[in-house]
């Protein structure tokens, strides 16, 4: 069989992939959904997976019929609101709330000597990945304030495969989001997502959860 691509890298989302976080920006957009009467449901909390916080509110405020309501400063200061609840959510966060099975993935990723890109939309990313003692384990990290569209468009996967000078082809993308896999997959490159599998259609390879990951069935599958 010829090979058309070698496995080079790994990019990964931080939410709800490498810790909880999902979690926590779930019950701040409660919180803030509920002050604004507008009834938020988990279905709801799987269309904001990997979307920007401002993208996140729009689609909130649309869903409450409630889009026409707020001036941008008010939709601004909205937002402020819900990250400063959520910064004050993740502030107990420890190495302790890294995923199972993530620290042992990454390290079987650095021991075949291959590298490991963040890609999150969260422009709190370096502060999680600070808490969770996890920083020096990226060879670079996606500076998502100069990516100008998010998931599902595949600007920050590619960015990441361009700051690592590798071809998107050589590179697994691992995502808990539904708009994530299709970044994945539009920028050419092999998606693993983490979660039910009917949710992932798109994906080349599902886990339920991060404990399963498996470094070998990965470059396994992805060399087949
Ligand atoms: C993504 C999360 O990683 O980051 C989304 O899946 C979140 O839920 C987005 O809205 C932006 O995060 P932040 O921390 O910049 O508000
Ligand atoms: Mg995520």
């Amino acid at each position: 069989m010829i090979q058309l691509s070698k496995l080079k890298a790994f990019i990964f989302d931080l939410d709800g992939v490498i810790t909880d976080t999902a979690e926590y920006h779930f019950l701040a957009w409660k919180a803030l959904a509920e002050d604004l009467n507008i009834s938020f449901t988990r279905e709801l909390n799987e269309e904001l997976k990997g979307i920007s916080r401002m993208d996140s509110l729009e689609k909130i405020l649309q869903f409450g019929g409630k889009e026409q309501e707020f001036s941008e400063q008010e939709k601004l200061e909205l937002a402020t609101k819900k990250n400063e609840h959520y910064v004050e959510l993740i502030n107990k966060i420890t190495p302790s709330d890294i995923l199972p099975g993530i620290e042992k993935l990454l390290r079987d990723i650095k021991q075949a000597n291959l590298e490991i890109a963040l890609a999150s939309a969260s422009k709190n990313a370096n502060m999680v990945l600070e808490a969770l003692k996890l920083k020096d384990q990226f060879d670079y990290i996606v500076d998502v304030t100069k990516i100008k569209k998010g998931k599902p468009d595949p600007e920050i996967f590619l960015k990441a495969a361009e700051l690592l000078k590798v071809d998107p082809s050589s590179c697994v993308g691992v995502e808990d989001a539904i708009a994530g896999v299709e970044a994945i997959k539009s920028a050419g490159m092999y998606a693993v997502a983490v979660g039910p599998k009917s949710s992932f259609q798109k994906a080349d390879l599902v886990y339920e959860t991060t404990e399963a990951l498996s470094f070998k069935e990965i470059k396994e599958r992805f060399e087949e």
